[in-house]
């Protein structure tokens, strides 16, 4: 199991050492929400951010990318030092091409889809991916409550696509339901508020224990 830590709940005043306190408990990926306040009602941070937190820390950079075109964009992600990228499904027309520029650039590609979106839509392009990110709550905030409903597309994609590969989920996971998403075939988990409004070093080892 890979946890990754979405900096969205960070104190981004204390942003560096926050990510260090995550890594030294064990965190291995970084998950990096990026909002446009168009795809989502929300906006967060993009770039600069990203650039300036490279600087400090080595760990799998996992950029989750809640905007609309998001095509137009994907380069300046990957020279802020995205190691992954994740775009939606319903934020773009053109699928393949955003595929291309991520393959192209030698990163790993994701993509999402929302609670509501039904698993068909990203059917065709499963075989060039190298992750499903499930979206367990409606995109936008950290904190809500994760939709159980969703473990019915895991339990498809995982046995549509095998063992060896990478089926993310995101929102609402916590101590308290995060086997329940493993067992439902998840191998990366998502958690924002469950890691970073507490105590960080302890709430990545229990979740990763
Ligand atoms: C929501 C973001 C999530 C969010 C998860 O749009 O994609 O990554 O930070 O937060 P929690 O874990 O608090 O639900
Ligand atoms: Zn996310």
């Amino acid at each position: 199991m890979i946890l990754s830590p979405s900096i969205l709940s960070a104190d981004f005043g204390i942003l560096a050492q926050q990510v260090k306190e995550a890594e030294n408990a064990g965190a291995t990926w970084l998950h990096i929400d990026v909002m446009d306040g168009h795809f989502v009602p929300n906006i967060s941070f993009a770039m600069p951010v990203i650039k300036s937190l490279r600087k400090y820390t080595d760990i799998f950079f996992d950029v989750h990318l809640m905007i609309t075109q998001p095509e137009k964009y994907i380069n300046d992600f990957i020279d802020s030092g995205a190691d992954g990228v994740t775009f939606h499904i319903e934020a773009t027309e053109n699928p393949e091409k955003c595929i291309e520029l991520i393959k192209n650039r030698g990163k790993k590609v994701g993509i999402s889809l929302n609670p509501n979106t039904d698993v068909s839509e990203i059917e065709p392009y499963l075989e060039s991916v190298d992750m499903v990110l499930i979206m367990s709550v409606e995109p936008g905030y950290g904190g809500q409550t994760y939709i159980e409903s969703v473990n019915t597309k895991i339990k498809y994609i995982r046995e549509r696509m095998g063992n060896e590969f990478n089926i993310e989920v995101d929102g609402g996971i916590n101590e308290n339901n995060i086997d329940s998403v493993l067992d439902a075939g998840a191998n990366i988990i998502v958690a924002g508020s469950a890691v970073f409004n507490d105590d960080i070093y302890g709430s990545v080892k229990k979740l990763l224990r």
